[in-house]
């Protein structure tokens, strides 16, 4: 038997990060967000507003053209193949490997972390039948045999497989029926709550907000207009927040 090793949640910090494009336009301006180890937060907003940007600041694909980006206090720059290992990252669209089975995508981040076979396939096997797709079944399955539910899921298992300290997810749900949704968001909150992480999800949806996030980050045009724990923001008279509540409510009929 392998011990189960836990790693510790990060600290994410924003300090006053501007991203300007090659074109000089203002992306994200003055952004400040710190987000304390453990905790979850939905980063809501319009298509456009710049959440993905926020999400590719902290995996280092994006550099801040001013301010600095923290993790655990440490600069993003420089060689991030390493600390990348310990962020979880899920996409609306999985990206999961083509040409590797079910078993080899999940089995990705643990390889490269070193972990013997024997542990990844006992992670794996967990993982997956916490999922609904197990093992036996599913492992030796490629991507294109999936339905879009599937390989979401499985998405969720290769990002959360090695206990990211950080996962960050970028409307990981949004392109799914809202049945296997309401069940994936479900699942994914019970994962996330047995593994000590910290957790930036953005999405558009405001049931999907409430549900994951313990405080809600509104970002409009490059800004972010409130920041609010999830009670608060529900009952905030900011007008952004209430045409944000409002555009979401079921019609009247
Ligand atoms: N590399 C880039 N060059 C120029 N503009 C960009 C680039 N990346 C994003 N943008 C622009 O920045 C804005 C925010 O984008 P994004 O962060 O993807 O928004 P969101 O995820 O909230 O929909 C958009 O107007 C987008 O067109
Ligand atoms: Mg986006």
């Amino acid at each position: 038997m392998c011990a189960v090793t836990v790693n510790a949640a990060s600290s994410v910090s924003l300090e006053d990060v501007s991203v300007v494009s090659p074109r000089g336009e203002t992306i994200l301006n003055a952004i400040a967000l710190r987000i304390e180890a453990g905790d979850s937060v939905a980063l809501a907003g319009r298509s456009g507003a710049g959440k993905t940007t926020i999400l590719r600041l902290l995996n280092g694909l994006t550099a801040p053209s001013t301010g600095r980006v923290l993790i655990d206090g440490v600069e993003m720059n420089g060689d991030l193949t390493e600390r990348r290992r310990h962020i979880g990252t899920i996409l609306q669209a999985p990206a999961l490997f083509p040409h590797r089975s079910v078993y080899d995508n999940v089995a990705t981040v643990p390889r490269l972390l070193d972990w013997p076979e024997e542990r990844i396939r006992e992670a794996a096997r967990e993982m997956l039948d916490r999922l609904g797709m197990p093992l036996d079944r599913f492992g030796p399955r490629f991507p294109r045999s999936l339905s879009g539910g599937e390989q979401q899921r499985i998405g969720i298992a290769r990002a959360m497989i090695a206990q990211p300290a950080l996962l960050l997810c970028d409307e990981p749900f949004s392109a799914l029926d809202p049945l296997v949704r309401r069940d994936l968001q479900d699942e994914f909150v019970g994962l996330r709550d047995r593994g000590h992480v910290t957790m930036l999800f953005v999405t558009h949806d405001l049931a999907e907000a409430l549900r994951v996030g313990r405080r809600i980050v509104l970002i409009d045009r490059g800004e972010i207009v409130c920041d609010l724990p999830r009670e608060a923001f529900v009952r905030s008279d900011h007008p952004l927040v209430r045409q944000f509540i409002e555009a979401s409510r079921l019609p009247e009929i």
